[in-house]
């Protein structure tokens, strides 16, 4: 089955918990971490994101779009977060991270900006547990997906799927019942989605209605 991530990006930061109820009946819970640096947007760092693993139902997939995650990255781990994913544009050394973020228990990702090209993590597959190619340009949510990263999806299913390896692909950023379908037939299988669920009336009912888009 595909997994669905919300993106709390459009949640209610003030109201964060009752959010999180909201979207209970999704895979893991999506949580981007900005540092103005990085990105040119501004979220929370490893204190709210502690609180948000107290409270949260589900798993924590942590998407740090942040400068220096070969500093930043295991504190996320250590905090109990399922899967910890940095940028290859950012990271130093990315495979002694990877291997630390596997040690400390979490799932490790590495993510790619629409401009970056695939060849940046083809090598590194058998070090990661997920790749997340970004489907806009990071910092905001609400804006439009770009069919144009879909190349970079397929290369990257075909590679996961020649070498046997269990390496999740993931899409970020304009997400729809839409263009869940031309993601989907790419090759992904984790889809991020933020305006898409928290806009919708009901929650469960918009990740239901993805999750079952996705699987056609
Ligand atoms: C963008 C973030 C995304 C964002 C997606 O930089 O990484 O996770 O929340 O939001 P939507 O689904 O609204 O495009
Ligand atoms: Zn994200």
């Amino acid at each position: 089955m595909p997994r669905i991530n919300p993106s709390i990006l459009a949640a209610d930061f003030v109201n964060m918990q009752s959010e999180l109820d909201r979207i209970a009946t999704a895979d893991l819970v999506h949580v981007d971490v900005m540092d103005n640096h990085f990105v040119p947007n501004l979220t929370f760092g490893p204190q709210m994101v502690g609180r948000i693993q107290d409270v949260a139902r589900i798993p924590l997939d942590v998407h740090l779009m942040i400068d220096d995650p070969d500093r930043w990255a295991p504190g996320y781990a250590e905090l109990g977060a399922y899967s910890v994913t940095f940028h290859a544009e950012a990271a130093h050394d990315p495979v002694a991270l990877a291997r630390r973020l596997r040690e400390l228990g979490a799932r490790a990702g590495i993510a790619l900006k629409p401009g970056t090209p695939v060849e940046a993590c083809l090598e590194l597959l058998p070090e990661f547990d997920q790749v997340l190619v970004m489907t806009v340009e990071p910092g905001f949510g609400g804006q439009s997906f770009m069919t144009e990263t879909m190349p970079k999806l397929r290369t990257l299913r075909e590679a996961v799927d020649a070498a046997g390896l269990d390496v999740w692909l993931q899409v970020d950023g304009g997400i729809t019942e839409q263009t869940i379908v031309t993601a989907a037939e790419a090759g992904a299988d984790t889809f991020v989605a933020g305006s898409s669920v928290f806009r919708a009336a009901d929650p469960a009912a918009q990740i239901a209605l993805l999750r079952e888009t996705a699987a056609k």
